[in-house]
Formats: C-alpha cells, sequence, structure tokens
C-alpha cells in the first residue's frame, strides 16, 4: 500500500532543505549520517523525528527549513533523461482533463516519469496508468523516479518499454500523450478509449498543436477538440513593492482535449466554418511539422544531444523538449 508520508520526519524521507538566501538542498534521511555543505555539517538525526517546517541550524550556524518536497518541487529537480512536464502543465492535465481516482489511464511517452507520478497519485491504487516509452534509457529513469517518488513499486502502474500499442487495450478512461508525433496516435487513442473518454495531448510548438488538432479531428471518433496554454506570472510582494516577477516561465507547451464519441456516432459539424484560407494554412503547418518532426529525429539520433530532443530554443524547462 502506498503511504504518502507524513508526520515528524522518519528515516527513509525525502528533505528539502532551504537556506536564508532560497537556495535549496535535498536529502534521504538515514541515522547517523550527515549532510555537508560549505555551511558545515548537519547530522540527520537532527531533523528525524521533528515536524515538517522545522528550522534546524549547521554546525556553521546556517539556519535552514525542513519540509518534504512537494510534488512539484521532487518533478522538477529530479534525475531527467527527456524533458518533464512542468508543474503547471500537469496541474493543468491532472484538472481539466479529469484524472480521477479509480480512473484507467493510457500515458505515453513515460519520459523521466515526472508525469506518471501526477497521473499515479490522481488514479490511486485502485485505478491504473500503463506507460509507455520507447527508449529503454529513459524508462529507467523513469522508474527510479517514480519508485523513489513513491517509496517502492506503485501498484497501480505498469511500464511498457516500446512504442504506444492500442493492441488489447480497451475500455480506458484518459490517454496522455506527450510526445513527439502524437497526431500518429489518434486511432490508438480512439480505440483505446470508451465512449466518454478524453485524449489530452502536450505538444512544445504550434506546428505540432495544428496538426494535432486536425488529425483528432480527421479521426472521427471524437468531438471538437479544445486547445489552450498556459502561462505563469509569479508576483512579487513586498511591502508596496507589489508587481509581477521580472522573470516567468514565458513558454513550455500547449495542451490539447478531446472527448470520445460513442461508437457510430458522426461528428457532429463545427459551427463556424474554417476561415479563408485555412486549409492551405493546415497544409503548411502538416509540412512545417513533417519537416520538425524530421529535424528532432536526426537530433535523437545524435548522442551529443545528451538528452533526445532540441527545440532549438534557450532557457526554458522546454528546451530539450520534442518539437
Ligand atoms: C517529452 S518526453 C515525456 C516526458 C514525460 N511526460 C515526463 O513528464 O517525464 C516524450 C517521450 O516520449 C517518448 N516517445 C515518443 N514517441 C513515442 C511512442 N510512439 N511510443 C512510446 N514512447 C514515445 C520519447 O522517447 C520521450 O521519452
Amino acid at each position: 500500500m502506498i503511504k504518502h508520508p507524513r508526520g515528524p520526519f522518519a528515516a527513509g524521507d525525502q528533505v528539502q532543505l532551504t537556506d536564508p538566501k532560497g537556495r535549496q538542498h535535498r536529502l534521504v534521511l538515514a541515522p547517523g549520517r550527515s549532510f555537508h555543505t560549505h555551511r558545515g555539517a548537519l547530522a540527520h538525526d537532527d531533523l528525524i523525528g521533528r515536524p515538517e517546517g522545522s528550522l534546524v541550524t549547521s554546525a556553521g550556524g546556517t539556519a535552514y527549513l525542513a519540509f518534504r518536497p512537494l510534488l512539484a518541487d521532487y518533478s522538477i529537480s529530479m534525475v531527467r533523461g527527456a524533458a518533464v512536464v512542468y508543474p503547471k502543465d500537469a496541474a493543468q492535465i491532472v484538472g481539466l482533463a479529469d484524472i480521477f481516482p479509480g480512473a484507467h489511464v493510457v500515458e505515453a511517452g513515460a519520459g523521466s516519469g515526472a508525469l506518471s507520478c501526477w497521473l499515479l497519485r490522481a488514479v490511486g491504487e485502485h485505478g491504473s496508468v500503463t506507460s509507455f516509452e520507447r527508449r529503454s534509457d529513459f524508462a529507467e529513469i523513469a522508474a527510479a523516479n517514480v519508485e523513489r517518488y513513491f517509496g517502492g513499486p506503485h501498484p497501480a502502474w505498469r511500464l511498457i518499454v516500446g512504442e504506444l500499442d492500442a493492441a488489447g487495450i480497451t475500455g480506458v478512461d484518459r490517454v496522455v500523450l506527450d510526445m513527439l508525433a502524437p497526431w500518429d496516435h489518434a486511432a490508438a487513442a480512439a480505440a483505446m478509449l470508451m465512449p466518454g473518454g478524453l485524449a489530452c495531448c502536450y505538444v512544445a510548438t504550434v506546428t505540432q498543436l495544428a496538426r494535432t488538432v486536425g488529425a483528432l479531428r480527421e479521426q472521427g471518433n471524437f468531438a471538437e477538440p479544445a486547445a489552450w496554454e498556459t502561462l505563469q506570472r509569479g508576483w512579487h510582494v513586498d511591502g508596496l513593492a507589489v508587481r509581477p516577477e521580472h522573470r516567468m516561465v514565458g513558454h513550455t507547451g500547449f495542451l490539447v482535449t478531446a472527448r470520445r464519441l460513442a461508437d457510430g456516432v458522426v461528428a457532429p459539424p463545427r459551427r463556424r466554418r474554417p476561415s479563408k484560407g485555412a486549409e492551405a494554412a493546415a497544409a503548411e503547418a502538416d509540412a512545417a511539422a513533417a519537416e520538425a518532426a524530421g529535424a528532432d529525429a536526426a537530433a535523437a539520433a545524435d548522442p551529443a544531444h545528451g538528452a533526445y530532443e532540441s527545440s532549438g530554443r534557450n532557457g526554458t524547462e522546454a528546451d530539450d523538449r520534442e518539437g
């Protein structure tokens, strides 16, 4: 049984220490061990048995606030193979893709396992998350990250190393695709989903977005897709100096959701006719997306890239994301 750690710190707990400058350090509590910084050592035993939110002081006199990391903290600091879903988007996926306790979810690709953790937490032990990952090295990282987060194997998780394959999978409530070419899997998503189920795709670029929405429409088994992005802007609140932060996570990705129609139901005609030139623009977007997919496949094959993809963007969480 998965038990979310609560109460006083215990051996084996992950702890996040924050120093007065806001710098964070992570450790796993072990009796008799010490945590060393250039500001002196801190005995793990000083934390074990104390409540979360305690203040501990290193031998050098620096005070650290101690909490267990939130999943948002954990997921952005864990070991990565592929780029992880940023917490603001994971929150949108769990909320607006309506991942509910007991749901049966299929996910591809697992990547580093960040979204797998969010999905598993949302479905709980009585649901299921089946995650496909075609790269065995990434699958290993995902497995380690998920196990570390839950403190052992999660009973609701099945990780399949290989291409997303709908064969033998039916009656699924949600299909969540975070991969280079979700449009190739619109038919697979439709085959797996039960009527009323929902496909959710997370893509990095506008061309991917256009192609994904187009594929879901063409598939014919889905109601009209919804597409959006989320911008999260932090605020600096200090006395009368109350203003937006200078920096923000400007772009991570776009989300697309579409509900599975009942078998035999034809998608109703869209209320608004496509605007003039929309078809030509869609064809152009398809060509651009195909070209981008080719470039990414080449980047993925190049071990010099470390991670498997390169978007050419700098300085965002999405740097090593597909697209
Ligand atoms: C951006 S990463 C996913 C990150 C993941 N959501 C996370 O939060 O850690 C995309 C992953 O999809 C995998 N992938 C791409 N196409 C796939 C397919 N057809 N079947 C299985 N995995 C696929 C890639 O190998 C890559 O690891």
